[in-house]
């Protein structure tokens, strides 16, 4: 692993893991085969339910070779395999081959979400679920124009991070139908703690 990724992915796995205690809400529904699109660090690994058959951990930024990472996927009970592979893109799996999609904060990263909510839910076989966690645009009008103005500069800092996506809409309108939603302000700062968590089914 070169320098460069080894920090990387250092930085990333210290800062997600300041999210852990709000991935088991979003984890508890995950059954069957699951396809995480944005596998990150592997953190959602430990929060898997006994329901978990296989898991697909895709991401076009792999962290192989992370010792956190090696550990947490050694220590599953169920089979893990990576894919280095960007979501918005043709996916190389049959449509209807996962039980459960999931993404964590990566729906602000992906360039085309359009593209890839229409590949998660190909994938997705009929009556599967699709679970999240995504920061995105805050419902207060005044924070959200903040959002908006900050958001180009945020985004080329970040290599590609939206802080004002309207999740729960993009998402709806990639064809899912929300079956929850819980929107909260977490902790940290205010322009990137708005939460969305929710269970949506393809329509
Ligand atoms: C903020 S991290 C979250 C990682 C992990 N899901 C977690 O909860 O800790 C966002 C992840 O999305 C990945 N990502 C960026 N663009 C992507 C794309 N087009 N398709 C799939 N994953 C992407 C990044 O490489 C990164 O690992």
């Amino acid at each position: 692993m070169e320098l460069r990724a080894r920090l990387r992915g250092r930085t990333l796995d210290w800062m997600m893991r300041q999210m852990n205690d709000l991935r088991p809400e979003v984890l508890e529904r995950a059954e069957g085969d699951v396809l995480e699109v944005g596998f990150g660090t592997g953190l959602n690994v430990p929060f898997y339910p006994p329901g978990t058959k296989k898991l697909v951990g895709l991401d076009p930024n792999p962290a192989d070779g992370l010792p956190a990472l090696e550990e947490r996927v050694r220590a599953a009970t169920f089979g893990v395999e990576r894919c280095a592979l960007r979501a918005d893109g043709m996916l190389p799996f049959d449509a209807g081959r996962f039980d459960t999609v999931v993404t964590t904060w990566t729906l602000c990263s992906i360039a085309d979400h359009r593209r890839a909510l229409d590949e998660m839910r190909r994938v997705l076989r009929p009556g599967g679920r699709y679970l999240f966690i995504e920061h995105g645009r805050a419902s207060a009008e005044r924070t959200a124009r903040w959002q908006d103005r900050v958001n180009p500069l945020w985004r080329r800092l970040t290599g590609g991070c939206n802080m004002n996506r309207p999740i729960d809409l993009i998402v709806q309108e990639g064809g899912f139908e929300l079956e929850r939603l819980a929107r909260f302000r977490h902790t940290g700062p205010g322009l990137l703690a708005h939460m969305y968590r929710g269970v949506a089914k393809a329509v």
